[in-house]
């Protein structure tokens, strides 16, 4: 995995885009939505199917095997409710399910009939239902608006009105208006949720996690990350919490498993829900990325988890209870690094500076754009100088409850009862206290989940330290006052986690919020240093929504008259909005005199594991079997094995994690699950070069259910 930190990548990318062996026929970013379907050219791409059969309005079409799963994305693959989606979009409810004896995290667990199906906790299913654009109803509420807080609360009210309207013609829904483009168009989206999910068949971790950290964003990859879980409901077929009672959930449509997989150059096409791509913005932005957000994040998570780690290296119940924070921590920090470096590789900066000069340009050459936008480009400009200027104190704000857990269990008691502060009688308060209570006690008790007394001392002391060291803007009042210096940072956050009560969960539960009265008389100290913390990231907060207003008109400025220069349609950033995205199974050459072919097979995972490094260990069967070749029907005769992962050149995010990868037929062949290193900075640039996204190939999930895990039932429920 060394090639990544090449310096020549990049240069390397730009001299092998032009002679690249096979190009799409038209290399063009695209997340479409549905709507669009028909702009796409799947047909001339190759596609065998209509694009009535995957999306078609009232009808049953493949979106209707779609599920997004906890942030990710799944989809069905038998008639009574199995899903397939990544391993690592099940982990945090796998490490729920385990205990140091009864490990399914590290051992993976198969049920092998339906009673032995484990309730997945924390995981909730989405369907999409339907949905429309309703950017007129939004925007003609705001047509006269020019202050920037009203706009932004009118849009918002607007929106909310828009899905209370909804969700009210159709209670088994929950409604969203999406913002697909800032400012400029909006859509309103119609869910199902299912809310009893359990695991089914989930790999060992050193399948489902192989290579660990170490691989993650990385080509070549052999990661088996993917997992099943099914949806449930009651026997009345609506969404029901988790119940015994309940059955297999029937969805319209599953997808159809094809065992054959693909080959090189196939056409291929993806359906999911990406989470965010910020490719609509101007230079500043990236200017923002790269100076402020990227390393300040990046920087502190790896801080973060350095202190993590030391917490639970000596103690399986500690590590396993931060296990799911650290993990998302290095995905989160190496995804940073990569676009951190990529961006400077390609100069995105430079790039993006001349579009919005050009823009400019074209802006003053047309009387009519000059009237309405012959400011923009300058206004975005002075929004950036005006924002940059205490860009750190805000990444501080939003990291600060991320990163000590009892300060997040501070803010949530001291919401609760400044409220009750405000009631007018001892009953209200009552009343409030006795509605709110157990939703607070549940978000009380996740925090405490992954609290570690140690990490939470360290990482507060850190925090404390950087922001006594804030200058100018960036200074907070709250802090100020404590006159704090880097040594005495770490005495005060040592004695004040020491000293309070807050750091016992049990008396927190059972004392502190025993009732009303005994919430408002509880006194502490870190209790009052969040108090008056809350005071200034309030004050803050009303400045941030201002800004917001401001940056939602410009964003809306900027893309409708980008619009006319490029003369063309834009395809809006992914916003875990569900879309679709095709291209070919692809390798590519990252780096001078480099070729990366786009399968890797089994022999791969033998060559990691003889480096002897622990992320590379694997299970002694898939050794046995590798030695015997005992591949079955899964063996890919031109590779002398079994593919283990794909590259492909496909348009894909963050959220895109799960989704079903179909061939020209709608046909799974395999589950997305990551990107390569260089493609981390295609949330702000897609280029053909340089954009690759990863999956594990069906006939590696296959393989592994059926000679290395014995879940036979698996693939008899998907009909192979
Ligand atoms: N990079 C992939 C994605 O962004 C996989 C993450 C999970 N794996 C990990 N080793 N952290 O989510
Ligand atoms: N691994 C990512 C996810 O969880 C996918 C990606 O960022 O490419 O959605």
């Amino acid at each position: 995995m060394k090639f990544i930190n090449s310096t020549t990548i990049a240069l390397a990318l730009f001299l092998t885009m032009a002679n690249s062996p096979y190009s799409k026929a038209n290399p063009d970013e695209g997340m479409y939505p549905l709507s669009e379907l028909n702009k796409a050219g799947l047909k001339k791409a190759g596609l065998r199917i209509s694009e009535k059969d995957i999306y078609n309005p009232g009808q049953v079409g493949l979106v209707d095997a779609l599920v997004q799963v906890s942030g990710c994305t799944g989809s069905f693959v038998s008639n009574r409710g199995l899903i397939i989606t990544n391993h690592h979009c099940a982990f945090s409810a796998v490490q729920l399910a385990s205990t140091a004896i009864n490990n399914y995290l590290k051992n993976g667990f198969v049920a092998q009939n339906q009673e032995q199906e484990i309730e997945a906790k924390g995981l909730k299913i989405r369907i999409t239902d339907s949905y429309e654009d309703v950017s007129n109803k939004i925007l003609n509420a705001v047509a006269n608006i020019s202050d920037p807080v009203e706009r932004i609360n009118t849009i918002k009210r607007k929106q909310e009105e828009l899905v209370k309207q909804a969700e009210k013609q159709d209670p088994t829904i929950k409604a969203e208006v999406s913002e697909m483009f800032i400012g400029k168009s909006y859509v309103l989206f119609r869910y199902k949720t299912i809310e009893d999910v359990r695991l089914v068949y989930i790999p060992r971790q050193n399948i489902g996690e192989f290579g660990g950290e170490t691989d993650n964003w990385v080509w070549p990859r052999h990661t088996g990350d993917y997992s099943f879980l099914r949806a449930y409901v009651s026997k009345d077929g609506k969404s029901a919490p988790y119940s015994k009672e309940n059955v297999p959930y029937q969805p319209k449509k599953h997808l159809k498993v094809n065992p054959n997989g693909v080959r090189e150059n196939d056409f291929t096409f993806i359906l999911g829900y990406p989470g965010k791509t910020f490719r609509h913005r101007p230079a500043q932005y990236i200017q923002y990325q790269q100076d402020y957000l990227l390393p300040y994040v990046s920087n502190l998570y790896d801080f973060q988890n350095k202190q993590m780690e030391e917490a639970g290296k000596d103690n399986t119940d500690i590590a396993l209870s931060l296990a799911t924070r650290i993990k998302r921590n290095a995905n989160v920090l190496k995804n940073y690094r990569g676009k951190l470096k990529g961006l400077r590789g390609i100069d995105l900066l430079a790039t993006k500076k001349q579009e919005d000069e050009a823009l400019a340009a074209f802006i003053l050459s047309k009387p009519e754009l000059k009237d309405k936008y012959g400011s923009l480009l300058a206004d975005i400009e002075s929004y950036y100088q005006v924002s940059n200027q205490d860009a750190l104190k805000e990444l501080w704000i939003n990291n600060i409850y991320n990163s000590t857990s009892l300060l997040k269990v501070a803010r949530d008691i001291n919401a609760l009862k400044i409220a009750l502060g405000k009631e007018k009688s001892p009953q209200a308060a009552k009343a409030l206290f006795d509605r709110d209570i157990q939703k607070i006690k549940t978000g009380i008790k996740e925090a405490y989940e992954s609290y570690n007394k140690q990490a939470d001392q360290r990482i507060l002391t850190k925090m404390l330290q950087d922001a006594a060291a804030f200058q100018g803007k960036n200074q907070l009042p709250a802090i100020q006052t404590l006159q704090l210096n880097s040594a005495t940072a770490a005495g005060f956050a040592t004695e004040i986690i020491n000293n309070t009560k807050l750091a016992d969960q049990n008396y927190v539960l059972n004392t502190v919020l025993a009732n009303a009265d005994a919430l408002q008389k509880f006194d502490d100290r870190l209790l009052n240093f969040q108090a008056a913390l809350n005071n200034d990231i309030v004050t803050f907060a009303a400045e941030q929504k201002r800004r917001e207003g401001v940056l939602n008109k410009l964003m809306g400025d900027y893309v409708a008259v980008k619009e006319i220069f490029q003369a063309k349609n834009f395809i809006p950033d992914a916003n875990s909005t569900l879309r679709l995205t095709y291209g070919h199974i692809k390798g590519y050459s990252p780096a001078d005199a480099t070729y990366m072919k786009p399968f890797t097979t089994i022999e791969g995972i033998i060559q990691k594991g003889n480096l002897g490094l622990a992320e590379f260990d694997y299970p002694q069967e898939i050794k046995t079997a590798y030695l015997n070749k005992n591949f079955g029907p899964y063996l890919q005769k031109d590779l002398g094995s079994v593919p283990v992962n794909i590259l492909y050149d496909m348009d894909t995010t963050g959220g895109n994690s799960g989704s079903p990868i179909m061939n020209e037929n709608g046909e799974l062949i395999g589950v997305n699950f990551d990107r390569a290193y260089d493609a981390t900075i295609n949330d702000f640039a897609w280029n053909e070069s340089y954009s690759r996204s990863i999956g594990v190939d069906i006939r590696y999930v296959l393989w592994v259910a059926d000679k290395i895990d014995n879940a036979h039932f698996i693939l008899k429920e998907m009909g192979i």
